[in-house]
């Protein structure tokens, strides 16, 4: 017998007589049985219903059983759902098939009720053993997100706090040049580091656990040059010319103002960080009828391919020989994916190793509504970086 609550089977089947049987079969087992005569209708059911289980035909008109499994099996919501295939009396290789396509298992035609039974119960087991593992993985995430955002916020005070003192002590020269004074001078550098982890870490947590957008209309211009702003120094300090081509119209996007700027901001401080002394920054926008393209490009290290995809995850930073002092968290792209993604944009990056990097970030002009983000928040204190 099943486990309980009562687990719902999808049997796919073109076949009146064929469906009919297997509904009362399963029934008679006690399950639930949904019924689809066709593929596409099977995903239909699958997009708006919990099931547990497919029972799929594979010779049928139109979407054929492949092209279901195909589905489900590149589809997130779906591809966990077991699959147990039914096919013609010998029809090894169509078996095959499926299995390499990601069936769980297969039951031949006429189907044998001992069989089903077996096979369907077996593969009910384990998915239920699998799901009750997803669960516990998910909430073992929470708590450390949970943790992680904990921390990170009781160590943001006493930090504030240091950070004010070190200061008062440089300021008001309390200290003499000398030992001393260069030690008061690296606690301010570390300390630095120390407060942008946090932020950076606390942005992200923010982000992650879903509080809305403020979205509102924008123009883009003043953020760009703001950012600018922020790293004329640090770009002045390397001889690195930036090089803003502002966009020929004005353009105006329904963003988060705050976030928008962390992106510029982390993608132009990369820029600077990444590219050596006396090396060129650009910034230009292209606009087209829908979405604005913001592009920011340099001559410096660039990125290898083969780590390319991964510049993007938390707290991955690039191994290079030559520039151990570069200072950073691996928190910064993986906060501008996050933003760009709750404002439904995308990014895309074009690098070759020695040459330079170049960051292409495209946003809506209107951005999909707060409320149908499923990560997104507010960053009352973010404005500015100095990453
Ligand atoms: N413009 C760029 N040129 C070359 N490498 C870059 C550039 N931007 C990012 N990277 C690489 O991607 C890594 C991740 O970037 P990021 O998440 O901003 O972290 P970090 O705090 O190290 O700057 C960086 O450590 C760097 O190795
Ligand atoms: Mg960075």
């Amino acid at each position: 017998m099943p486990d309980k609550p009562q687990d719902s089977l999808l049997i796919v089947d073109d076949n009146e007589p064929n469906r009919a049987l297997l509904a009362v079969l399963l029934e008679r087992a006690g399950y639930k049985a949904a019924i689809a005569k066709n593929g596409i209708e099977a995903l239909e059911i699958l997009r708006s219903n919990d099931i547990d289980l497919v029972l799929l035909d594979i010779m049928m008109p139109g979407m054929n059983g492949y092209e279901v499994l195909e589905t489900m099996k590149n589809d997130p919501d779906l591809h966990h759902i077991p699959v147990v295939v039914t096919s013609a009396i010998g029809d090894m290789d169509s078996v095959v098939k499926c299995i390499e396509l990601g069936a769980e298992d297969y039951l031949y035609k006429p189907i044998n009720r001992v069989l089903l039974e077996a096979r369907v119960g077996a593969c009910l087991e384990k998915k239920h053993l699998m799901d009750k593992e997803i669960k516990q993985l998910e909430e073992l995430n929470q708590m450390k997100d949970h943790f992680v955002r904990t921390v990170s916020h009781e160590m943001k005070n006493p930090l504030a706090l240091i950070m004010g003192y070190v200061e008062l002590l440089l300021e008001d020269e309390m200290v003499p040049e000398g030992e001393a004074r260069e030690f008061i001078i690296s606690i301010q550098r570390h300390t630095q580091q120390m407060g942008n982890l946090i932020r950076d870490l606390l942005d992200l947590s923010r982000i992650e656990t879903g509080m809305s957008l403020d979205l509102e209309a924008t123009k883009l211009a003043p953020l760009i040059e703001t950012s600018i702003d922020n790293f004329k120094f640090l770009a002045e300090k390397k001889s690195i010319t930036i090089d803003y081509t502002p966009p020929e119209t004005e353009v105006v996007l329904t963003i988060d103002p705050s976030r928008v700027q962390q992106v510029l901001d982390n993608l132009l401080s990369n820029a600077i960080k990444y590219t050596p002394a006396k090396g060129t920054v650009g910034l230009s926008v292209e606009v087209a009828p829908e979405r604005a393209t913001i592009r920011v490009k340099d001559t410096g290290l660039g990125i290898p391919q083969e780590v390319l995809p991964r510049i993007f995850d938390r707290f991955y930073r690039v191994q290079r020989d030559d520039d151990d002092a570069t200072e950073g968290t691996g928190l910064g792209l993986a906060i501008v994916k996050a933003v760009v993604d709750q404002h439904g944009g995308d990014i895309q990056v074009e690098t070759v190793v020695g040459q330079g990097s170049t960051f292409n970030v495209t946003l809506p002009y209107r951005s999909p509504p707060s409320d149908e983000n499923v990560s997104s928040t507010a960053l009352p204190d973010k404005a500015n970086s100095t990453r």
